[in-house]
């Protein structure tokens, strides 16, 4: 007699679905103190979404009163009455009594669970709503304030829309979500996700009374510790909402034909879902925490940063330094981090401003929704104890203030975006500066931009240029030199010296002597690669510094334009893995699949930053292999901006009568129509993918049986459910399935034939990241090369050097752009004027 439930078809799937469920006749929506529930009927929602009645999970032999989806997402539990008293077999029966209470009785008719209330009605009704809220009313009277009972006051795991995480400051109740014991246990489990109202409200996912993961407080728009692309999406609205009488979080649906339920699993993670068909079922949307250790709660210690894209991942914030540098070495970071100088709070301390920074536990903190930033400062310097204060919305400019009053707990540093502005209390002789968002001890780092004009007797005259980085190496260098480094932070209040900014930004000019020697005179040797507009040269200066010299060729079909647009795009650019590197072509190199996961990943990242999140939009138009270079320790950089196109505002596409780029990179649409736009860039990308994944080039495949270049041979095998013949023979070994099949399935979705089918960047690094279901790809464009190409397969072609220093491109050099305009055009007519001479003499 017993229904059984099996709902767990895939690893990690914690919702509870029911499939043999009792219908009766007539679905009711309504328990009256006639008409009540027994294992064999159900009460329905009106329009049938949501269904209640007796059920058993799992291999249990017990059970429970519950709610689940009906119409869509049939079967799906989303919240148990008697979830810590079950019944011991199906002998039971729900029914309503007086004086308005829903009581659960047994076969020997004692209460094993009931509601109650404060407040009676004559002819109580319970009623099941279609937001999947149980209600018990007086019939006639619908105001939900008068309601007598509702279940959304008892969340169990499931967090529907409508319902609520917070408190109630009048009526002191709370309403958290707990996880179930197991799957095949409803009862309290020990995962919980709940709001703390101590100091600025936050919400906490604890295990028991241990904090897992704090998603950082809410500033407006966003909790300061979550990714971005959580914000703006097509499913659901959430937020915090702070009220007179109430604080809590919840969220809405956007369209209400996609349900979207937020969990807690029994396994310890917070999960966003959403539903897409019977077929695929509840789709993971988000989850926390998530394998990353930067999400683990307060893991770098007190003023400690933990930032994703580190290794190790815990730093100390600027300015600051390991408390215990023996624990610190071998990787305990729970001392937590101290400043370097004392704080002398007699003598006038002040703050430096943080970018990028989720912001620090709010416990002991203190908030005032009205002030101003200013005001902010003022109140937060007066009172020694105040570590650090910060905006509290951030929308409008920002407003209100908030002020942490002990050690400055559970920082993460983000690099794209996210994290907001804090300003720390620091010591008056450490404000001589700015500090960048980055901050971490140890490694400083500047850039200079060397140009130069050159005349060769041979056939080349060229203009060569050198980006290249000079790493600080003595380590106590003042900080008043090393201001380019990072974000920089505009915070004039502070004091910071701009001066000292400008003067450190050096430009030299190198003599063609001096440029010729260290790259021993242009030998074929220190040849790294060829680059559109001319070779590019590895050389050494007399210091031991490791140069780039790219080399402007007299009959390179690209030239000073290309090469002024590249100097500016670089310059407006901001980002850690879009840089300029130049690269030698490293043959096949012998990769795992972790490292090129890691590639795939950060050449995702740059791309959404350059098409979203940097200031202005820009198109690279030239994606490829060769233009992804490596540092030493594997991260990608996204370098050769001469194609690239910068948009303002909400331009997304262009048009160009002049086609530039790489056969084999471009999208139809650019090749053949001009038309170019941010999904060009994306089908680029998916190309890039599917080489490294295969380690082949896409135009170099050779394949006894086709034509098809990578995408076509890709597609043909992924239909043919085949797609592990694509994987290169060095990374099957080393793999993990799932990662590897993903990162092909994006790829094809990036290539597809049609851009508006093409995922944007935002969805690729989501779908990446995630492993919920993705769609099926269509066609991809250019499937087939017209002629065989003779050319042999050549290999993985990622460009790898391993520079000693990663260069970094940093911001200050924006203001650098306009003389940079200027100076090269002069640079263009000596060089046109010694071209001359050149040919005379
Ligand atoms: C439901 O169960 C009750 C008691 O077990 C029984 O009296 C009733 O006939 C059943 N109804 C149906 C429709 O099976
Ligand atoms: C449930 O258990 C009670 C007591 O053990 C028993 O009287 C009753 O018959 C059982 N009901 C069913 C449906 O097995
Ligand atoms: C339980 O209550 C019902 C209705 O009030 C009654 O018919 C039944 O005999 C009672 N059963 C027991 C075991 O007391
Ligand atoms: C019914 O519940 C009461 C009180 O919880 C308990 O003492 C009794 O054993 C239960 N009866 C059955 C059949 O489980
Ligand atoms: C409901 O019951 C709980 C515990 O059983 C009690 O703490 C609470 O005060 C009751 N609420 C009302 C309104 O009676
Ligand atoms: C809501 O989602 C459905 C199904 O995905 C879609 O067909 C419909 O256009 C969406 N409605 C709105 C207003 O976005
Ligand atoms: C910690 O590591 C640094 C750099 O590796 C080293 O200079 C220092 O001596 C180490 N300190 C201790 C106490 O081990
Ligand atoms: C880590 O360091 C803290 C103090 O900084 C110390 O109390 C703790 O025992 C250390 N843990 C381990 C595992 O060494
Ligand atoms: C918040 O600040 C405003 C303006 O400074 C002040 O008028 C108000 O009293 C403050 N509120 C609280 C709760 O301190
Ligand atoms: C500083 O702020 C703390 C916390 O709000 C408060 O307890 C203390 O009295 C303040 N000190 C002064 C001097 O205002």
């Amino acid at each position: 007699m017993k229904k059984s439930m099996e709902g767990f078809t895939k690893p990690f799937f914690f919702l509870y679905s029911l499939f043999s469920i009792i219908t009766t006749s007539k679905a009711l929506d309504t328990i009256t103190k006639t008409q009540f529930i027994t294992y064999n009927n159900t009460i329905v929602s009106p329009s049938e979404s949501f269904e209640m009645g007796f059920f058993t999970p799992g291999n249990s032999k017990n059970w429970y009163i519950a709610i689940w989806y009906k119409k869509i997402a049939s079967g799906t539990i989303v919240w148990v009455a008697n979830r810590d008293n079950p019944l011991p077999n199906s002998s039971g029966v729900l029914k309503l009594i007086d004086p308005g209470i829903l009581a659960l009785l047994n076969s020997t008719n004692n209460t094993v669970w009931s509601t109650n209330t404060s407040r009676s009605t004559r002819n109580p009704v319970a009623r099941l709503l279609d937001s999947g809220n149980l209600i018990i009313q007086d019939p006639n009277d619908h105001n939900p304030e008068n309601f007598l009972w509702q279940s959304f006051d008892y969340p169990c795991d499931t967090l529907l829309p409508g319902m609520k995480i917070g408190k109630n400051l009048v009526t002191g109740r709370e309403w958290h979500m707990s996880s179930w014991k197991s799957k095949d246990d409803p009862a309290h489990g020990d995962y919980t996700y709940w709001l703390d109202l101590r100091g600025y409200p936050q919400t906490f996912f604890s295990e028991g009374s241990v904090v897992l993961y704090r998603p950082g407080p809410w500033n407006g728009l966003r909790f300061t510790g979550t990714a971005t692309i959580l914000i703006k999406n097509p499913i659901f609205k959430f937020g915090m909402h702070f009220e007179k009488d109430e604080i809590y979080f919840s969220y809405d649906l956007l369209n209400s034909s996609v349900p979207s339920i937020f969990i807690v699993t029994p396994n310890g993670f917070l999960q966003r879902r959403t539903w897409i068909n019977q077929n695929k079922g509840w789709v993971l949307y988000a989850n926390a925490p998530t394998t990353v250790n930067c999400n683990s709660y307060n893991l770098c210690g007190a003023y400690g940063s933990c930032d994703v894209d580190k290794s190790p991942v815990c730093g100390c914030l600027s300015k600051f330094v390991p408390k215990n540098l023996k624990d610190w070495n071998v990787t305990n970071w729970s001392g937590g981090c101290v400043r370097r100088t004392v704080l002398d709070c007699k003598n006038g301390d002040g703050f430096l401003k943080y970018s990028g920074v989720k912001l620090p536990d709010t416990q002991s903190s203190w908030y005032n929704w009205t002030m101003t930033l200013g005001e902010c400062r003022e109140v937060c310097l007066k009172n020694c104890s105040c570590m650090a204060y910060s905006s509290l919305d951030i929308r409008g400019g920002g407003s209100g203030c908030l002020l942490w009053f002990d050690d400055l707990v559970d920082i993460r540093l983000f690099n794209e975006g996210g994290g907001q502005d804090i300003y720390i209390r620091m010591a008056s002789s450490e404000l001589d500066g700015t500090v960048q968002q980055a901050g971490f001890n140890g490694k400083r780092r500047e850039i200079v931009i060397v140009t130069l004009t050159l005349l060769t007797g041979m056939l080349l005259l060229g203009l060569i240029i050198m980006l290249y980085i000079r790493k600080n190496k003595k380590k106590k260098k003042k900080d008043s030199q090393l201001k380019i480094e990072g974000r920089p932070v505009h915070n004039s209040k502070q004091g910071s010296t701009e001066k000292n900014q400008k003067e450190d930004m050096e430009l030299p000019l190198f003599d063609f002597a001096t440029i010729a020697s260290s790259t021993n005179n242009f030998s074929i040797d220190n040849k790294l690669g060829e680059g559109g507009y001319g070779p590019v040269y590895k050389g050494r200066l007399e210091g031991g510094q490791e140069i780039a010299v790219k080399r402007l060729s007299k009959y390179s079909n690209q030239g000073l334009d290309e090469f002024k647009n590249e100097v500016i795009c670089i310059a407006k650019l901001q980002h850690r893995n879009l840089v300029k590197l130049l690269g030698y072509e490293g043959g096949r190199t012998l990769m795992g699949w972790p490292k090129r996961f890691h590639i795939i990943n950060g050449i995702a990242r740059a791309l959404l930053y350059l098409h979203q999140d940097s200031r202005l939009r820009i198109i690279h138009r030239d994606l490829k292999a060769s233009n992804i270079l490596l540092d030493i320790d594997m991260n990608p950089k996204i370098s050769d901006f001469g194609m690239a196109r910068i948009f303002g505002g909400n331009e997304t596409e262009g048009n160009t009568s002049r086609v530039v780029g790489t056969y084999g990179y471009m999208s139809p649409e650019y090749a053949v129509d001009g038309l170019f736009s941010i999904k060009s860039d994306v089908f680029s990308f998916g190309v890039i993918v599917l080489e490294i994944v295969s380690g082949k080039r896409n135009r170099g495949i050779i394949h006894p049986d086709h034509h098809f270049n990578l995408l076509g041979h890709a597609w043909g095998l992924y239909e043919e459910g085949k797609s592990m013949e694509l994987v290169d023979g060095f990374v099957r070994d080393s793999c993990c399935l799932s990662e590897v099949l993903r990162s092909i399935h994006v790829g094809l979705l990036c290539v597809q034939q049609h851009p508006e089918d093409r995922p944007t960047m935002s969805s690729v690094v989501m779908m990446l990241g995630s492993k919920g279901e993705l769609p099926w790809p269509k066609q991809p464009g250019f499937f087939t090369e017209s002629t065989g190409s003779s050319s042999k397969t050549r290999g993985i072609l990622l460009f790898i050097w391993k520079l000693k220093e990663v260069i970094e491109i940093m911001e200050n050099m924006k203001d650098k752009v306009d003389e940079w305009e200027d100076k090269v055009d002069e640079w263009k007519d000596t060089w046109q004027d010694k071209n001359e001479d050149g040919r005379n003499g």
